[in-house]
């Protein structure tokens, strides 16, 4: 039987791809221990995917890492995710390097501790140079967030006469927007079957390919990207078209 990675279509692999990675503190609590147990694991699973990614060639990886909202969970959770951060980070930034691939950021910068800053900083300085997979963790990010900082930063320009309120089009309004230069993601995928969006990418994911999986992200393995990514080449895309138009 061939392999599901061998099933895939090289030619119809989207270019960018994002992911809500739930469920950690479910996995931890059915086995018995603390959420951040389950955080930890999950960076196995960073690990797979983004692995899987690069392999393929794909050229953009959204990982959804921590949210605005998520700095309201107890401060214990937080600081552990911060801490994990800046551990993976550190040990990772070779790996990265070694397989050719780019660590960016979206969300807000100067919402992050100093010490996460600094390391993503160095991070984002030495991978910027590769050419293979662009890995992007979204933190402190949400959609609202960015929508309202994009926004406030075009009137900013109308106010100083660099944009004409009549040129402003979808096309503009991208280039302020943290994703800037980016294509939009064609598969978004959410583990653990919560059926929500959550305040992600709301403006890129307009025409965006939507997968959900009951799997928990630390269980998450190559295999399951696989799955997701035949399934969405299985998928007929018509951007508001008729399928007789495609
Ligand atoms: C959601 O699970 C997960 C998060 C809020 C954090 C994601 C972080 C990681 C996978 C680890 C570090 C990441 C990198 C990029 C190094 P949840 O806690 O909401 O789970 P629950 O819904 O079961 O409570």
């Amino acid at each position: 039987m061939e392999s599901l990675k061998d099933q895939l279509i090289r030619e119809k692999l989207p270019k960018h791809v994002a992911v809500i990675m739930d469920g950690n503190g479910r996995w931890a609590q059915k086995k018995g221990n603390s959420r951040i147990f389950g955080h930890q694991h999950g960076v196995t699973a960073v690990r797979e995917v983004t692995e899987a990614a690069a392999e393929l060639g794909i050229g953009y990886l959204t990982l959804y890492a921590f949210s605005t909202e998520n700095w309201s969970r107890p401060k214990r959770e937080v600081d552990a995710l911060m801490s994990l951060l800046v551990s993976t980070i550190s040990s990772e930034t070779k790996t990265l390097i070694k397989n050719n691939v780019r660590l960016n950021t979206i969300g807000c910068r100067e919402c992050l501790p100093a010490s996460v800053l600094k390391k993503l900083e160095d991070a984002e300085a030495k991978t910027s140079e590769n050419t293979g997979l662009t890995l992007v963790l979204a933190l402190s990010y949400s959609s609202r967030w960015e929508i309202v900082d994009a926004s406030k930063r075009i009137a900013r320009d109308v106010q100083n006469g660099k944009l004409n309120v009549d040129d402003i089009d979808d096309n503009i309004f991208s280039e302020y927007l943290a994703t800037k230069g980016m294509p939009d993601p064609e598969l978004m995928i959410r583990t653990s079957g919560e059926l929500r969006i959550s305040n992600f990418l709301l403006w890129q994911l307009a025409y965006t390919e939507l997968y959900f999986t009951e799997v928990l992200w630390p269980d998450y393995r190559k295999e399951d990207f696989y799955e997701a990514l035949l399934d969405y080449q299985r998928r007929e895309r018509r951007f508001g078209k008729t399928s007789q138009q495609i």
